[in-house]
């Protein structure tokens, strides 16, 4: 009983620790806060064969959102809710495949008589389910808790059993990383949310109007979101002052979804802009089927978070879910010219990762008719944050700084949210952004200003970076239907008015750098940080791979589940690969002819093998990671899980180059004036179906086609993915594109690391948690295939097992 009890303030001491220093030695980067968790819908299934068309004269072109709608009527006709939908207006064609991405909500009407003047309360028709499904939360904050107290266990276990054989210290820090990652996930997600605030009950606050039943419910929100915790124990106290403070703007809406209420809600503590509130249904999982909750949809941008919350109508006011639309990166242990030419820059080219692979040359401005048709400085005056909007519809803005369609790139030293008036590099007429960059080692306390004398070239690099990315991903299909991020769309579908803000040297933290995704016509938010890992300080902005993974996490965010929904990459394993596609696409993107292995942010953090856990390597001596890795402790973070997800598709691609070879340059040929693009060396020579009409291109080489399938799996993938669905998208991306060629090879990569057709997980929990299995078989059909390096012209690949994506008119299908 002695020894359990002093085990355990041992284990509490470390856990304060862990928290209180971070685990890098030199590091003074805090724990950013965030929340994130949701209902999980273990019934949802993923199908891809669609209702076929019946006619007599064999397949016919039809219009796919018919398709669709059949497809879901059919579906849904036998449930209780019966098939009420509505076909959401970001749904699109993607050009470069043909296919056809139809994103539907199912539709649940409010009772009319649910009205501003009658308020919501008990016994209302919206109160239907509420009350219902209390459980639900306190179940993964209990099963969370559970985890911990069995990680504490074995602590005590590997302790005692092996007496002094290995150190205390040594143990500890093996399961330091594991405990901290539980500990932050349940200090987050549990300490406010389990026990919901009864403000009317307890007879601090009589809300009598819808207004003050959405102002009370995002109270509720704030209390939890908030990282400030006076604030916290403020707003619990007089909750009240801050309601009456609140103002509530009622939003009238002609078209949409709007038969529920809206409000933007305005002096929200804590909030750096006005919330956009809704009342909608969430489904939530009940014992044999799902059930309905009224909640109010709230998105709430603060200043290290931008959250999309689910708060229950009802008191008390539950959060039923909550998605981050802002994604972290690794937190290691530890006015006008008449024509103006276009710009130069003195910068690391593309392809070079940080100032140790290469030095500084002259880069020129794209002029990609496809991707950025009028060039990175110039956008439409109307959507110009810096001009006044009453501007004539066909004025131009063309600048001589970093401000432009794709990207607005300048310093953020305050490290606050206000970005329009911050300063940035001016190149004149010329538009020469040449700067010299030469830090020198100083004294401690002056390696901040000899950073920030660099801020020319730290702006120029990142923006140069942001709109070479965003070039290249719009050659892969992120374009303007896809949700791309531009403030002008040229006319060309989707919303706009959301170009990346890109924060060079941002002062709210170090050693770090997030991303933050709303929906399709918002701006995407990125902030890059300096790193004190060494002397002179190392600056994030340098360092391509660092930026290509947070841009890209606007990429998976946009694409997974339709540019309107950024809730679909969360948490958990969908959380995880929001982290590793960052990683595997930069990885790709630096990588050349020759084989090498590759560190994630290797040189801003100064160490060798980089902020992950392994280096990404064929070798598995070197990079053990599989599937089931994820079991092991230390894998319930993002970060973590998106690592084995990268390794898992580093493996999967040299497959595909091994057997397709390698593309020097991962940009397509630039397109004629007309649009049309030449198949060049990058693609096959185009083929035509059998009425002449033309097929996708498809690239020619490894790296290539493994980019091309990674960004068609994610259009194709549901929402919220798992590894499963998330490899499975790729393989019906394969049989889409190329007719399935790759099947066997894409197979033998992803069992290699353990995710065959057999690998399984029970008892998956919300957060990641579960036990898996590796499957290193592949299909049947591909049992032959005995050599690692297949043919080079193989016959294409049977038919893979029905059900795997075998049709043009395949979607992602989710409730
Ligand atoms: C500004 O840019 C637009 C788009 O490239 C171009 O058509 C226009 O001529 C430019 N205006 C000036 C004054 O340079
Ligand atoms: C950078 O330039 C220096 C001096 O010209 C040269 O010695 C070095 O090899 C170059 N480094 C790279 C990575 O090209
Ligand atoms: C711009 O270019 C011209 C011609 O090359 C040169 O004479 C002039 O000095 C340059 N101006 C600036 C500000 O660099
Ligand atoms: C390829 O990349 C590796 C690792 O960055 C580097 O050592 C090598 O010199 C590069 N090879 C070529 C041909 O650029
Ligand atoms: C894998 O890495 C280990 C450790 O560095 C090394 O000993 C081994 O030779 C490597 N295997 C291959 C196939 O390169």
């Amino acid at each position: 009983m002695m020894r359990r009890l002093l085990v355990a303030s041992v284990v509490a001491a470390g856990l304060a620790g862990a928290f209180a220093h971070n685990t890098h030695s030199d590091s003074n980067q805090l724990r950013r806060k965030t929340l994130g968790f949701g209902p999980s819908h273990p019934h949802a299934t993923y199908r891809t064969t669609p209702t076929a068309a019946t006619s007599s004269f064999g397949a016919i072109r039809e219009d796919p959102t018919e398709v669709a709608r059949r497809f879901i009527t059919d579906i849904t006709k036998d449930t209780a809710i019966g098939s009420t939908f509505a076909i959401r207006k970001d749904s699109y064609t993607d050009k470069n495949t043909g296919i056809t991405h139809v994103f539907a909500r199912q539709m649940a009407s409010f009772s009319p008589t649910v009205t501003r003047s009658s308020g919501v309360h008990p016994g209302d028709p919206l109160g239907l389910l509420a009350g219902e499904r209390d459980d639900l939360h306190t179940e993964y904050c209990q099963k969370l808790a559970d985890e911990m107290e069995s990680r504490v266990q074995r602590i005590q276990e590997r302790l005692f059993a092996q007496g002094e054989q290995v150190p205390m210290q040594q143990v500890m820090h093996e399961e330091q990383q594991g405990l901290d990652t539980l500990r932050d996930i349940h200090e987050w997600n549990c300490a406010h949310v389990e026990t919901p605030f009864k403000m009317t009950a307890e007879g601090k606050f009589s809300a009598s109007s819808e207004e003050a039943f959405s102002g009370q419910a995002l109270l509720q929100f704030m209390i939890a979101a908030t990282p400030n915790s006076g604030l916290a124990e403020s707003m619990m106290k007089s909750p009240s002052d801050y309601i009456n403070k609140m103002q509530f703007t009622f939003v009238h809406e002609l078209t949409g979804e709007s038969v529920t209420p809206a409000f933007v809600i305005d002096n929200v503590p804590d909030a750096v802009s006005p919330v956009k509130a809704r009342m909608v249904y969430i489904q939530v999982p009940g014992d044999n089927s799902n059930s309905l909750e009224a909640v109010w949809r709230f998105e709430v941008e603060m200043q290290d978070n931008w959250y999309e919350a689910a708060v229950t109508v009802m008191e008390p006011h539950r959060i039923v879910s909550v998605v981050d639309w802002a994604s972290d990166s690794p937190i290691p242990a530890p006015k006008e010219p008449k024509t103006l030419p276009p710009a130069t820059y003195n910068v690391f080219g593309w392809g070079v990762n940080d100032p140790t692979t290469g030095n500084l040359t002259i880069e020129h401005e794209n002029f990609d008719h496809l991707a950025s048709p009028v060039g990175w400085h110039s956008l439409r005056a109307y959507n110009d944050p810096a001009t006044v909007k009453s501007k004539s519809k066909d004025g131009w803005s063309n600048t001589t700084t970093t401000w432009g369609n794709n990207v607005f790139a300048h310093e953020n030293w305050e490290g606050r949210n206000a970005w329009v008036e911050n300063y940035r590099p001016d190149a004149g007429k010329n538009m020469t952004f040449h700067y010299a960059y030469d830090p020198q080692p100083t004294d401690k306390t002056e390696a901040m200003d000899e950073a920030k004398k660099f801020i020319d070239v730290a702006v120029t690099q990142l923006f140069y970076t942001g709109n070479m990315i965003h070039d290249l991903y719009y050659r892969y299909g992120f374009d303007e239907v896809a949700g791309n991020f531009q403030q002008h769309n040229f006319g060309r579908g989707g919303e706009e008015g959301d170009a990346v803000i890109m924060n060079a040297q941002d002062g709210s933290g170090f050693n770090n750098a997030n991303f933050m995704t709303p929906p399709d016509g918002q701006n995407g938010r990125c902030r890059m940080y300096l790193w004190n890992t060494a002397n002179p300080y190392r600056d994030g902005d340098l360092e391509a791979g660092i930026v290509i993974h947070e841009y890209s996490h606007g990429l998976s965010t946009r694409l997974t589940g339709g540019p309107a929904n950024s809730g679909c990459l969360g948490w958990g394993e969908s959380g995880g690969m929001g982290e590793g596609w960052g990683d595997f696409l930069a990885t790709t993107i630096r990588s050349n002819s020759t084989y090498s292995d590759y560190a994630m942010g290797a040189w801003a953090a100064n160490r060798d093998t980089g902020i992950r856990n392994y280096v990404y390597s064929l070798n598995e001596t070197i990079n053990p990671s599989t599937y089931k890795t994820l079991d092991k402790p230390g894998y319930w973070g993002v970060h973590a899980i998106g690592e084995v997800w990268a390794e898992i598709l580093w493996v999967v691609s040299n497959r595909l180059i091994a057997k397709h070879g390698f593309s020097d340059s991962l940009y397509p040929p630039y397109p004629s004036d007309d649009g049309a693009v030449p198949e060049g060396n990058f693609y096959r020579p185009q083929e035509f179906t059998a009425s002449g009409v033309k097929k996708p291109l498809i690239p020619k080489h490894g790296n290539s086609l493994m980019f091309q399938l990674v960004l068609n799996g994610m259009k194709l993938q549901p929402c919220r993915p798992s590894f499963f669905d998330a490899r499975d998208a790729i393989i019906a991306a394969d049989q889409a594109l190329t007719n399935g060629e790759n099947f066997c090879d894409l197979w033998e990569g992803f069992a290699a690391r353990g995710l065959g057709p057999d690998a399984r997980v029970d008892g998956r929990t919300p957060w990641g948690g579960g036990v898996r299995t590796d499957d290193h078989s592949v299909p049947k059909t591909c049992k032959s295939a005995e050599d690692p390096i297949p043919e080079p012209e193989p016959e294409p690949t049977p038919t893979p097992d029905p059900g795997e994506g075998d049709d043009d008119d395949d979607f992602p299908w989710f409730w």
